[in-house]
């Protein structure tokens, strides 16, 4: 077939009869950008600006760029030196006819109405902790949300936005999509447990189809690993395929033969749609010739698009920057754009034959034509990137250090080797993957970074680094880039400062672990468990803003300090508290930290408590699943009141409401 006669037969099958332009098919899943019915305009959001614009895609120009936030355009604080934007607008939905478009705010917890044509904010009305996902109902009567701070799906009303029905659904929903059936709506399950099923009429929990981990392999290259990272789900048109792109996590390989190569995985995998049996699962083929899905190595693979027939997947990789085109049939890369023109692609569509990828951290839209011939598949672009944003809020210097830790784009930066890693594919959107890691000083839960590391004291579970410009050490280690702490002082700056100002907070859930307290009631609950925090004495280690007292005493956080157990001038305040892991195959160890001063093995740097249910599972070695688990072995390690240094002591013990109320205290946080 020769181009013009593979773009037709695409306008075709969207069902139009016409050639260009050809119409966009109704918006299939959730997606931060997307087009008109008509294939007019383009829809995007800007996180780090807190704005959804309307662009015009015959002229490439912003028609509208709609302020979500009340006061406008994030700016930095100028006591802080923060910048948190108020919204952070991460996914947004249009309506059957093109009219009305919702937004959620992943910060705000808000859901936004917004005038499709006249770029008006209508409406909006919080709905829940961390919204991302949403979708319109067939019948545009309703839209569905993906609390992923709750641990629910809603179903709001399209007109008044009032909240009409919930369901709990297993941690993190993430993506929504709509079956092939057009009225069971599936979710993703960032963290984990793969994808859910619901029934929308009335809205409920059918099913959650797990997707498998994979077991260590003898090759430790060969991709394998913990589910994690699933940021969409959609349906192939045609089929009853659901493609599901996430990361593979190797956490069985431990330091230091933990490196790039063997870390982290990326992959597709294909549920049955029905049955949501496993049918295949593609992933990086580790050697020439294994017969593997992808020739190229991509790293955070994260939306997901398919042409209307249905024959190819454009998948669009937030790290490496690339786009990868996977022939859908033959289950094998047809083809990959790369570099991308701009940063932290995070968006794709197709529609008449070309395909519009979204660049956040560049706040610009690329397109590419798709053409077919005997040859194969290939993308030429389709002009320059254009703006999709009229100016940025975002500080410059934010920006490069937001590009840094999610790039695993090795052309771009040495950060790492052949496009593998990045910090992000641990901090998985800032914060945690919920997974443990084998560390040479033992088991190591990654800790979320959400909020940044200010004012929380030393780095590290057992105080080895003092600040993020000391992660050279990881991106050399782990990620197999090449970083030299001075010659690249400038980038490790600008990492360290958006991880410290720029990577937000993560919002308490709004309602309590058993889904049935809100409002005022869930406010009076924690108020009483801060009031046990305190009583029972955990407030002797977690104390000060962070809830924490690493670093106390020793303002400058002076590495080279001696080790000790109770606040001393110059030292560093470790606690031994019984959580050290002394036995089986991969224990605690005594070590150095990144200038070789000496650190017990079981001594531990008190965590900063914030963002808590975000970062389950808990302690170094994420031995604990739930903040419950985490209870009675504080509770040991608080020492009796009045004791000046913390050791273990006497366990207090709390009764079932105070042990209740606590934990809706640590929530939270
Ligand atoms: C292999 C997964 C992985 C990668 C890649 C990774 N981290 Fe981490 N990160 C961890 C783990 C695990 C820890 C805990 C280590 C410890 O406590 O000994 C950690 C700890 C941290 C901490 C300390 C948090 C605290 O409160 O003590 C910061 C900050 C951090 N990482 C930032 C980064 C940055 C920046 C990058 C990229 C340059 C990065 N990480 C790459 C897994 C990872
Ligand atoms: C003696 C100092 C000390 C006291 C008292 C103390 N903690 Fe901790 N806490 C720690 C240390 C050290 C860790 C890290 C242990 C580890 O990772 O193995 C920790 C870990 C935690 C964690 C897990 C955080 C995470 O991200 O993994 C929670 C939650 C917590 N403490 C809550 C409490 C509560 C609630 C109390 C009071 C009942 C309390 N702590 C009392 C020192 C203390």
């Amino acid at each position: 077939m020769n181009r013009t006669a593979w773009v037709s037969a695409l306008a075709l099958s969207a069902g139009c009869g016409s050639v260009a332009p050809a119409t966009a098919a109704r918006q299939s899943h959730s997606n931060s950008i997307a087009l008109s019915p008509d294939g007019a305009w383009l829809y995007v959001v800007h996180p780090d600006a807190d704005a959804v614009s309307v662009l015009d895609i015959a002229t490439r120009s912003i028609v509208h760029d709609v302020a979500l936030g009340p006061a406008g355009p994030p700016v930095v604080n100028p006591t802080t030196s923060r910048f948190d934007p108020a919204v952070a607008p991460r996914a947004l939905a249009l309506d059957r006819a093109g009219a009305k478009l919702y937004v959620t705010g992943e910060k705000s917890g808000e859901l936004y109405l917004v005038d499709a044509q006249q770029g008006a904010l209508l409406e909006s009305a919080a709905i829940c902790s961390e919204p991302v996902g949403v979708l319109a109902a067939s019948d545009d009567a309703h839209v569905f949300v993906a609390c992923s701070g709750d641990d629910e799906v809603i179903e709001v009303d399209a007109t008044s936005l009032a909240i009409t029905a919930r369901v709990v659904t297993p941690r993190k929903p993430w993506a929504l999509s709509w079956a092939a059936d057009g009225t069971t709506l599936l979710v993703s399950h960032l963290l984990g447990a793969g994808v859910s099923a619901l029934s929308t009429t009335p809205l409920s929990l059918t099913t959650t189809w797990p997707i498998a981990s994979r077991g260590p392999e003898s090759d430790p290259t060969e991709p394998h690993g913990l589910v994690r990272g699933l940021y969409d789900v959609a349906l192939r048109p045609g089929t009853s395929e659901l493609w599901v792109p996430h990361l593979l996590l190797g956490t069985d390989t431990p330091q230091p033969a933990l490196v790039f190569n063997n870390t982290v995985f990326p992959t597709l995998t294909v549920l049955d749609g029905r049955a949501g049996t496993e049918l295949t699962r593609l992933s990086v083929q580790a050697h020439p010739g294994d017969g593997g899905a992808f020739g190229d190595v991509v790293s955070g693979p994260r939306s997901i698009a398919f042409s209307d027939d249905g024959k190819y997947a454009f998948v669009v990789d937030t790290d490496s920057e690339d786009l990868l085109v996977v022939d859908a049939t033959q289950e094998i890369e047809a083809t990959i754009v790369r570099p991308l023109p701009g940063h932290m692609p995070e968006g794709v569509v197709f529609a008449g034959g070309e395909v519009f990828v979204q660049e956040r951290n560049t706040e610009d839209v690329v397109m590419f034509k798709v053409s077919e011939s005997a040859s194969g598949v290939s993308l030429s672009p389709d002009g320059a990137a254009f703006k999709s944003l009229e100016s940025d809020p975002m500080p410059a210097t934010l920006r490069l250090g937001q590009e840094l830790f999610y790039s695993a784009d090795s052309d771009d930066v040495p950060i790492t080797q052949n496009h593998w890693m990045a910090c992000a594919s641990c901090h998985i959107e800032g914060r945690s993957d919920a997974v443990t890691w084998l560390f040479s000083e033992g088991p190591r839960d990654t800790p979320s970074n959400a909020g940044g590391t200010l004012g929380t004291g030393f780095l590290f579970r057992t105080a080895d680094r003092s600040q993020v410009q000391d992660y050279w050490q990881t991106i050399d280690l782990e990620q197999g880039g090449e970083f030299q702490p001075v010659a690249q002082k400038p980038l490790l700056d600008a990492l360290a400062a958006f991880v410290n100002t720029a990577l937000p907070f993560a919002e308490p859930p709004s309602t309590d672990e058993s889904h049935m307290i809100r409002g005022a009631a869930l406010k009076a609950l924690r108020a009483q468990g801060q009031m046990v925090f305190a009583r029972v004495g955990c407030v002797t280690c977690h104390n000060g803003p962070a809830l924490t007292d690493s670093g106390d005493g020793n303002e400058a956080l002076d590495l080279a300090g001696p080790i000790v157990s109770s606040v001393t001038m110059g030292g560093v305040l470790l606690h031994d508290i019984g959580t050290c892991v002394t036995s089986g195959p991969w224990p605690d160890v005594a070590h150095v930290d990144i200038a070789g001063h000496p650190r017990p093995g079981c001594a531990f740097d008190t965590p900063a408590l914030r963002g808590l249910v975000d970062s389950a599972p808990y302690l170094h070695d994420g031995s604990a699943v739930t903040l419950d688990d985490v209870i009675p072995i504080m509770l040991r390690a608080t020492p009796i009141a009045g004791q000046a240094s913390p050791t273990l002591g006497a366990a207090p013990t709390l009764g079932a409401a105070d042990e209740t109320a606590l934990v809706e205290y640590l929530r939270s946080l």
